[in-house]
């Protein structure tokens, strides 16, 4: 891109100021601002610009909602969902997505937070034991579970050099597929796009509902074709506890044909900050933490158990199929209101003291009322959540390495192992995924 045309397309857009420094700027930087340039979306700006407009309207959808249904198979049922899994993972139809891409500020790790050391006896990282898992899946199943990872530009790099370094935890490289998630600009209260620096825009990356896009974009989506996949198992970086791709969640929705099928296990109590699967106005929609009133949290039903019982950790199934289908589409856009740093006018950067700006994001959970089928299936969150998202007190890295001990003890004591109390254990997903096939092997110790 030159210079006229970043002028000529910004000015159209009314965004003539991201080049008010043009002057002031040495020849490296005005190329990288012409480069950054070239990535803004200009559709999405306007829509942004729309939002903006309309905010502080009321809210279209309607307060009134009733808890989706929650699937919950037991005996044959199960059984047979298991088959279909397994089948499907046998045959090379499954593929796992991660998403990575997100800033860990609440953890504040300096690093990816996929890299964080979270094993409680060798520090292994968060994405060590989700690799080994797919590994696992591999050796079980005698196929190969492709391994998709959205990573953002801010972490891109890191991420790379952390699967490198570790020899891509024994997965063929092949098999594994980094994808980068889209960075948005923030706007000011007027919609005008905002600089941090005279010789750079404000980027931050675009939600998780970002992943539908960038799938898209990176040939991830023409990589699953090639490869025959029809189910997608969809995951946070952040919970080492979780059960990749477990032949029952992934046998249940195909079986039933779903679009899209969410992972749900019982809240710790009506407050806990976890979105919920409602229906509302006949279609099925998530509710966030934040749009429930305290009411609505703390209802219970005649037995006295909560009302919003469920909550989702976003643990997804999706159809191939659907996945593509709404990577055509315009996701909402949901906004933050934001302290940015920018410069003024003359170029000095300002860190502002009170929110002076807006950030805009996509979120995944946006796609459920399109699905034509949707399923909700109960889990045992002492088995497969414990994210590490705060730095401490609750889903930090002290909880989760307390949570993952207890599930492994668990697991030890029916191979019929009992641990010294305060002795650490650790097990490798790829000797054993779960309970069963841990006894079944017997115990390598090491
Ligand atoms: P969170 O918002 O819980 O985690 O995102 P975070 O962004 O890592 O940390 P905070 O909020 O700054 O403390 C949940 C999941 O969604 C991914 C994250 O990497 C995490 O796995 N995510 C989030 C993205 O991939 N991209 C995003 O833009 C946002």
């Amino acid at each position: 891109m030159t210079f006229t045309e970043a002028k000529t397309l910004l000015e159209t857009h009314g965004q003539g100021h991201v080049l008010a420094f043009w002057d002031t700027l040495d020849a490296a930087r005005q190329e990288a601002l012409l480069a950054q340039i070239a990535t803004l979306d200009f559709a999405a700006i306007e829509r942004m610009q729309t939002m903006l407009q309309e905010a502080g309207r009321p809210a279209a959808a309607s307060s009134s909602f009733e808890p989706a249904p929650v699937e919950e198979p037991e005996g044959d049922a199960l059984a047979a969902y298991v088959a279909k899994g397994e089948e499907l993972l046998r045959n090379g139809k499954v593929a796992v997505l991660v998403v990575a891409g997100g800033q860990g500020s609440r953890l504040g790790y300096d690093g990816p937070k996929g890299a964080y050391p979270i094993g409680p006896v060798t520090d292994r990282s968060l994405f060590w034991f989700h690799a080994r898992k797919i590994l696992g899946l591999d050796l079980t199943y005698g196929t190969h579970v492709p391994f998709y990872v959205m990573t953002s530009d801010t972490n891109d790099a890191a991420t790379r050099a952390h699967f490198e370094e570790n020899g891509y935890f024994g997965l063929p490289r092949e098999d594994v597929f980094f994808f980068v998630q889209g960075m948005w600009p923030a706007l000011d209260p007027q919609g005008k796009i905002i600089l941090d620096r005279p010789d750079h825009i404000f980027m931050s990356p675009d939600g998780h509902g970002g992943t539908l896009t960038a799938l898209d974009r990176s040939g991830a989506l023409d990589d699953m074709a090639r490869r025959g996949i029809e189910q997608v198992f969809y995951f946070q970086v952040d919970n080492p506890m979780i059960a990749i791709a477990d032949p029952s969640f992934v046998g249940l929705h195909a079986a039933k044909g779903s679009d899209m099928t969410l992972k749900v296990c019982k809240k710790r109590d009506g407050h806990e900050s976890m979105g919920v699967v409602v229906i509302r106005d006949g279609q099925y929609a998530m509710v966030e933490y934040s749009e429930l009133s305290d009411e609505q949290m703390e209802r219970t039903n005649p037995d006295g158990s909560l009302w919003l019982a469920y909550g989702s950790p976003a643990i997804h199934m999706f159809s191939y199929a659907f996945l593509k289908a709404e990577a055509e589409r315009h996701m909402p856009l949901h906004l933050a209101h934001k302290k940015i740093a920018y410069v003024d006018a003359e170029g000095k950067v300002i860190k502002p003291e009170k929110p002076n700006g807006y950030k805009f994001e996509k979120f995944i959970f946006d796609v459920i009322p399109n699905a034509k089928t949707l399923l909700t299936l109960a889990f045992d969150r002492t088995q497969e959540f414990s994210p590490v998202k705060n730095a401490e007190g609750n889903d930090s890295p002290a909880t989760t390495r307390r949570d993952l001990q207890a599930k492994w003890r668990g697991w030890l004591a029916q191979a019929g192992v009992t641990v010294p109390e305060g002795l650490p254990v650790e097990i490798d997903p790829a000797y054993a995924l779960d309970a069963a096939q841990l006894k079944a092997k017997g115990l390598l110790i090491g």
